[in-house]
């Protein structure tokens, strides 16, 4: 087998990445290891920013989410019985961002690429990168027992974070960065309505909670929990209680609960591996780094990294500017570190870290800080919002 970019992986980036590249006329094949079941089954974050409402148009794949996508032009910070918002549009002069889940995303990408001649094989093992360091990378892997092997130009490693593309990258030339937080978020899907009409991040006594949601009838919402949680101790009725306690007394009594469709506990990390690029392969998304969830940032971060690599493939294919690949890392990496710094910051401001009590005043301080002066509400918006996308040069 031949093509142009070999794609590893079919989550949200490698998806993207094809139905771009396939608009252009660069061919490419995505090798995903599990079936589109399960990527489906996988429920993750659901807020876009406009770069990435913008990239979805681009490709062609936009109709359903701005159908049925919810603008929000503003959020909300709750504290005590304090509940602040941040208006969006306003502090940023007109940006908003859309609420629409990340599986949705995906569903509308497969079905894109189902409806296109490009060859995506699922349930493949034993997927490796070779040659990356020559003009002639290869790609071997296993469908149904048998060894095959794909030639291409380019690998774009978008097998987020326990990819084999990152480990592909040679020990002494890669840099990784990393802190792990001592608390997961545990999260529940539930059939019910929202509890307002935007999102509520809450520091509270107990830790932080979010109310969010997938749509007008679908709610989503998470609780701070240590890392030493079992996701079988925590019944429905617990959860409930626990939510409702960490919110201010206004927004409690609007809850509607039901019963949970998914529930989970998803650990927080921050990561960063450098560079974003060996030879002729290329990191994308959580295959280079993860966020932690606090700034609803890792989907749109993918976007963004998509975006360069996109970029870049369309100005050798068409141009010939093959003198542009050693800039996608330094590219990448400058929002990358943007949104590594807002994500980490927002997770400091909203969790409960420890209980000194110098710390709690501090938090607190920043907290009335945050949301009242208008200069730093703005440095909010801006981030949260979407820091601009950088072009190769
Ligand atoms: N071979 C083939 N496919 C692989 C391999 C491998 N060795 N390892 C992982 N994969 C697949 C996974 O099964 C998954 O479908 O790569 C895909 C990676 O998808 P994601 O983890 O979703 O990563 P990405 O596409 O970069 O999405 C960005 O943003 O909101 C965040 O973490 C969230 O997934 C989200 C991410
Ligand atoms: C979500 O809806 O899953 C969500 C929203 C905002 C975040 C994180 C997750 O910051």
């Amino acid at each position: 087998m031949k093509t142009n970019v070999a794609i590893i992986g079919a989550g949200p980036s490698g998806l993207l990445l094809g139905q771009l590249l396939n608009n252009k006329g660069i061919e490419n094949v995505i090798l995903e290891r599990q079936s589109p079941d399960y990527v489906l089954g996988r429920i993750r974050a659901g807020v876009l920013e406009q770069g990435m409402v913008a990239l979805m148009r681009e490709a062609g794949v936009a109709d359903r989410m701005d159908r049925e996508g919810l603008v929000h032009d503003g959020f909300e910070i709750a504290f005590g019985e304090h509940r602040r918002r941040i208006d969006l549009k306003d502090l940023t002069g007109g940006s908003s961002v859309t609420v629409y889940g990340q599986t949705e995303i995906t569903r509308d990408l497969m079905e894109a690429r189902a409806l296109s001649e490009a060859v995506s094989l699922y349930e493949v093992d034993n997927v490796y990168p070779h040659d990356i360091e020559s003009d002639s990378p290869y790609v071997t892997f296993e469908k149904d027992g048998e060894t095959l092997q794909l030639a291409c130009d380019y690998i774009a490693g978008c097998d987020g974070f326990h990819g084999v593309s990152r480990r592909s990258i040679p020990r002494h030339i890669l840099n990784e960065f990393e802190r792990v937080y001592p608390f997961g978020w545990l999260g529940v899907l539930s059939d019910t309505p929202p509890i307002a009409d935007e999102l509520i991040y809450a520091n509270h006594d107990h830790g932080f909670a979010l109310c969010s949601m997938r749509s007008r009838t679908r709610s989503r919402y998470y609780i701070q929990v240590p890392s030493y949680e079992n996701v079988e101790d925590w019944s429905d009725d617990r959860f409930w209680n626990e939510l409702r306690a960490r919110l201010p007394e206004d927004v409690r009594n609007n809850l509607v609960t039901g019963s949970s469709i998914e529930k989970s506990i998803a650990p927080l990390r921050s990561f960063v591996a450098e560079p974003m690029q060996h030879g002729r392969l290329f990191l994308v998304g959580d295959a280079a780094h993860i966020v932690p969830p606090t700034g609803a940032k890792g989907l749109n971060l993918a976007a963004s990294d998509v975006a360069t690599l996109y970029e870049l493939m369309v100005r050798i294919y068409e141009e010939g500017r093959s003198d542009l690949i050693n800039r996608y890392s330094a590219t990448c990496l400058k929002r990358v570190w943007g949104a590594e710094r807002f994500s980490w910051w927002m997770t400091n401001l909203l969790h409960r870290f420890s209980d000194n009590r110098f710390d709690l005043r501090v938090q607190q301080a920043d907290l009335e800080y945050y949301t009242t002066s208008h200069s730093a509400q703005k440095t909010i918006a801006e981030n949260y919002v979407g820091l601009p996308y950088d072009r190769l040069e």
